[in-house]
C-alpha cells in the first residue's frame, strides 16, 4: 500500500507519498480501506521532530483519525463487519490502509471528509466537556472556537443545551455565529469581552488553543479547575486541568455520540480537503494555527 510518510525530520517538505507495509488489525482494533483522514496539529508537530526529542531513526508514519470501509476485523471485536463504513481514531491513518482502535458506524448522509475529520475533535471535545460537567443552562467559553477541535467542542456544548462564547480571529467570527456561539476577539482584554459576551457567569472554560494566559482563563470561573486545556500543558501549575488524553479518554463512547451529533446534523464540520499527493499544502496550512474547520486528505 501507500502512506504519508517521512525519514527526515522538517516542514512539510519532508513528507512522501510512498510505499510502506501493509499494516493488520491485532486484538480489539479493525482495520479500514481509508477514504479519507484528517490533518491535525500533532502531525507536523511529529514531522518537526519536537515531540520525538530524539534524532530520526527509520521511516516515520502519520494520522490519527479516518474514515473507511472494514476489511479487516481484529480478535474479539464485535459489532462490526468487513463492508461497514466507520470512522475512528488510530495511529498511521494518512495512508491507503489503517487501524482503528476506537470507532463508530458512519451514516450514509455524512460526507467521508467529514466523518474522517470527525475522529479526533469528537473524542477530545466529549473530553473535554465532560471533565467540565458541560449541561444545559451552563455558559461555557472555548478559546479557539474555529478550529478543528474548538468548532466541534462548541456545537457539542450547545447541543447539551449550554450556552457558548467562543474566540477567534475577526474573520472567522462570522462563522462563530453561524455554529451558534457568540463570538469574542482572542488576545489581549478576552476575559473581558468573554464576561460582556455571556451577560452573567461564566461556568467552564474549555482552553483549545493554549495561546491565552492561563491565570485570565482561571479569572473567569468560580474554580480554577473549571479550566481544562488541550494545550498548555504548564498550566496545571495554576490549578487549571490539562488532558492529554490517557486514562480521562472513552474514545467509544466519544465517537458514538459524535456520530450520532453527526447523524443528527447537530454538528456540521467545514472541510478542506486535499489529494494524498498533495498532503504537505494542508500541513503548512494547518501549521499556520489559523484552521477554519478541518483539513482532510484523501486518496
Ligand atoms: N491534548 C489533547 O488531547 C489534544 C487533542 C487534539 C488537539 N490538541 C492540540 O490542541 C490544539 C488545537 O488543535 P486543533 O486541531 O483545534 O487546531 P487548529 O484546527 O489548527 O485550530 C487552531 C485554532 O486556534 C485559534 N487561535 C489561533 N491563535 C489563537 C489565540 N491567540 N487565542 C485563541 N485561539 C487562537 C485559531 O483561530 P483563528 O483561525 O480564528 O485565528 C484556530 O481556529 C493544538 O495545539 C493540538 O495539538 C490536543
Amino acid at each position: 500500500m501507500r502512506a504519508l510518510q517521512f525519514s527526515t525530520y522538517g516542514g512539510p517538505e519532508v513528507l512522501q507519498w510512498g510505499e510502506a507495509p501493509d499494516p493488520h488489525a491485532g486484538s480489539g482494533q479493525i482495520r479500514i480501506a481509508v477514504r479519507a483522514a484528517s490533518v491535525n496539529p500533532i502531525d507536523w508537530k511529529t514531522i518537526g521532530g519536537a515531540l520525538a526529542g530524539k534524532p530520526m531513526e527509520g521511516t516515520g508514519y502519520l494520522g490519527y483519525d479516518a474514515a473507511g470501509v472494514v476489511d479487516e476485523v481484529g480478535e474479539g471485536v464485535t459489532g462490526v463487519s468487513v463492508g461497514d463504513e466507520v470512522f475512528g481514531r488510530g495511529r498511521n491513518t494518512q495512508a491507503e490502509y489503517a487501524v482503528l482502535d476506537a470507532w463508530a458506524a458512519k451514516v450514509p448522509s455524512v460526507d467521508w471528509a467529514v466523518a474522517a475529520a470527525a475522529g479526533v475533535a469528537g473524542e477530545t471535545s466529549e473530553r473535554g466537556l465532560r471533565l467540565l460537567h458541560v449541561k444545559a443552562g451552563d455558559t461555557l467559553f472555548v478559546d479557539g472556537g474555529a478550529g478543528g477541535v474548538g468548532a466541534v467542542a462548541v456545537q457539542m456544548a450547545l447541543a447539551r443545551g449550554a450556552k457558548v462564547v467562543a474566540s477567534a480571529s475577526e474573520a472567522n467570527h462570522d462563522y462563530l455565529r453561524e455554529l451558534g456561539a457568540s463570538p469574542v476577539g482572542y488576545g489581549e482584554g478576552v476575559a473581558e469581552r468573554v464576561r460582556a459576551a455571556a451577560g452573567g457567569p461564566v461556568d467552564a472554560v474549555f482552553d483549545v488553543a493554549g495561546k491565552t494566559p492561563v491565570e485570565e482563563l482561571i479569572s473567569l470561573v468560580p474554580e480554577p479547575s473549571q479550566v481544562v486545556t488541550i494545550a498548555n500543558y504548564t498550566a496545571g501549575q495554576a490549578g487549571a486541568r490539562v488532558t492529554g488524553g490517557g486514562a480521562d479518554s472513552r474514545p467509544m463512547e466519544a465517537l458514538a455520540l459524535t456520530a450520532d451529533l453527526l447523524a443528527q446534523n447537530k454538528l456540521v464540520i467545514k472541510v478542506q480537503t486535499f489529494p494524498f499527493d498533495r498532503a504537505a499544502e494542508a500541513y503548512r496550512i494547518s501549521q499556520s494555527g489559523h484552521v477554519r474547520g478541518k483539513l482532510v486528505l484523501v486518496p
